[in-house]
């Protein structure tokens, strides 16, 4: 299954449940956004845009294109950009391949690429952000988020482990770190090389160290991330009682991180900045 199919095969759960991932997030979910720190007017592209959540609060005093490979989920960000009245375009399209300042810009560059877990999935990473990079005006930014490796992502390791055996998964559905997935960016020093191999100058790439919450009695966040990550196809096809054990395994996993809010599982991005000279 590739992104565009994985990512459409999950669109109605990302939709449905994007507020509640949001807030379960926390900071990895809008530091890449502080980072751009977008002043009022400039025109940002939001990569990966998902549901439209970055896109919404991006375009909030500004403008904003939504660009994302898998139709459904540009449907939702038009839905929810259109209710919150903002400003933009949502444009179904390949960040990696497409000629983004003619599908999503009007033929105009933009000031900045915003991407929240947006970059990770490109068969070819190296043209994608050259591609990228094309898009931007000269002295344009980029602000991107993308995950630590696996092993400091707990509520990962610790969702897919213990659901895998239980949904009767064959093997662990994350690739290998380099090839298109959730951690292919894990890797900074990889990943400034392959931001200055596209032409971007002053690269930083800043940790982000926060849990994430699995709220109240875990159950609902435990279904949300089954259901929403490397696992979603497989868990959305089980019955309704091995999902149930699954949710059930995943909560007695976390149970060393319940806390009186809560769960909070370590979990730990990288907010990655770069410009177009
Ligand atoms: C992990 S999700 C993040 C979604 C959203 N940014 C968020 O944080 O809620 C990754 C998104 O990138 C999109 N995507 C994957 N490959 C893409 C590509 N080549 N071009 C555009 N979008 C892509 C997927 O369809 C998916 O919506």
């Amino acid at each position: 299954m590739d992104a565009e199919e994985h990512f459409a095969t999950l669109a109605a759960v990302w939709d449905e449940h994007a507020e509640a991932m949001d807030a379960a997030m926390g900071e990895h979910g809008w530091a890449a956004r502080a980072a751009l720190a977008a002043a009022p007017g400039e025109r940002v592209i939001d990569v990966g845009c998902g549901a439209g959540l970055s896109a919404v609060a991006l375009g909030a005093d500004g403008w904003v294109a939504a660009v994302d490979v898998a139709a459904e989920m540009v449907a939702a960000a038009a839905r929810r950009m259109s209710a919150a009245g903002v400003h933009g375009v949502a444009v179904t399209a390949d960040a990696g391949t497409a000629d983004l300042v003619e599908v999503a810009g009007a033929g105009v560059p933009f000031d900045a690429v915003h991407a929240r877990f947006g970059l990770m999935f490109f068969d070819d990473p190296e043209s994608a952000l050259r591609n990228i990079f094309r898009a931007l005006r000269p002295g344009g930014r980029l602000a991107a988020s993308v995950w630590q490796q696996l092993l400091d992502n707990l509520w990962m390791v610790l969702t897919t482990a213990t659901a895998m055996p239980i949904l009767g998964a064959q093997r662990p559905p994350l690739p290998e770190p380099g090839q298109p997935g959730p951690f292919s960016m894990a890797d900074p020093d990889a990943t400034t090389a392959l931001l200055t191999g596209a032409g971007f100058v002053d690269v930083a790439i800043r940790p982000v160290d926060a849990p994430f919450l699995f709220e109240g009695d875990g159950r609902a966040a435990a279904e949300r991330v089954l259901s929403a990550g490397p696992l979603g196809p497989a868990f959305l096809a089980a019955d309704a009682i091995t999902r149930r054990e699954a949710v059930a395994g995943v909560v007695a996993a976390l149970d060393q991180y319940r806390s009186p809010t809560g769960y909070l599982v370590p979990a730990a991005s990288w907010c990655v900045t770069a410009r177009r000279p």
